[in-house]
């Protein structure tokens, strides 16, 4: 039985595509066979709302069947997963409530260690290939216990003028973590929602090239249309249209992921 490997994806950038590149790429693993279980740590619910219609995500979040109440009361996590519709894919539900988090994490012992606890019975089970975790755009206590709880973090940017904006902020916050937690590896970049006929998609790569013992994916993700049509269904792009160009750009990304965690 193989470690299960625990992946976060963070940005502290809103809408560089941490949801969906978490949901998406979750949805080729399982596809491929590997059993995946994805976090969703962020109080707007995308991650949840990928896989769940609004009534159901918001019975979740009203019932306690989810994250905010598994952490607030320092619960296994196994005992807040859901089955999705799809084979091999599982998911932990996020809750508005989420929203303070940072408080009731203030109080606690260890805190920067709250999530990894919750999430340890599930890890040390073995039942999953891999643990995705998708994060709100903040740097704060939340997105550390996440970062914490990872062996790995993938960093979506936005292929746009502004997409590197606050990108330095990211990386020291990245060195504070691994001062706490010295196994998390960033695992590399991934430019989404690329427009190649756009300038700065070539000024972005050149950027992102120059940064020093920084993996940039040899995959990205192109403007499509049939990704938020898709996320207007609850479903996965590739389950929504199976022959869309995006359904092969999350499949291609998924297994360059595995190639280099397998390593
Ligand atoms: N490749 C893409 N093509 C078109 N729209 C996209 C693409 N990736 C993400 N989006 C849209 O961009 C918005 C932000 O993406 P999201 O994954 O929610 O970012 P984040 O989680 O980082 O805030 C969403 O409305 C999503 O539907
Ligand atoms: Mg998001």
């Amino acid at each position: 039985m193989s470690k299960t490997k625990v992946i976060a994806f963070a940005n502290n950038k809103g809408g560089s595509g941490k949801s969906t590149t978490a949901a998406n790429v979750a949805y080729s693993m399982a596809a491929s066979g590997l059993r995946v279980l994805l976090i969703d740590g962020d109080m707007q619910l995308n991650l949840s709302l990928s896989y769940f219609s609004e009534d159901t995500v918001l019975e979740y979040a009203k019932n306690g069947k989810n994250l905010y109440t598994a952490i607030k009361e320092g619960r296994d996590l196994s005992d807040y997963i859901l089955h999705t519709a799809y084979e091999n894919l599982d998911l932990v539900p996020s809750s508005t409530l989420m929203s303070s988090i940072e408080f009731e994490l203030f109080t606690k012992w260890q805190r920067e260690f709250i999530l990894k606890k919750s999430l340890a019975p599930t890890v040390a089970r073995g039942t999953y290939d891999y643990i995705l975790i998708d994060s709100p755009p903040t740097l704060g206590c939340w997105v550390m216990n996440i970062l914490c709880a990872c062996d790995y973090v993938l960093v979506p940017i936005e292929a746009s003028p502004w997409g590197l904006f606050g990108f330095s902020n990211l990386f020291e916050f990245l060195e504070q973590v691994r001062g706490i937690s010295p196994q998390l590896s960033l695992l590399g970049i991934l430019l989404t929602k690329v427009d190649e006929r756009k300038r700065y998609f070539r000024q972005t790569i050149e950027e992102l090239r120059d940064l020093d013992g920084i993996r940039l994916f040899q995959n990205y993700i192109r403007i499509d249309s049939s990704i938020e049509q898709s996320q207007d269904r609850s479903q996965p792009v590739a389950a929504y249209k199976k022959a869309s160009r995006s359904a092969m750009e999350y499949e291609l990304l998924a297994k360059e992921i595995v190639t280099y965690v397998s390593r």
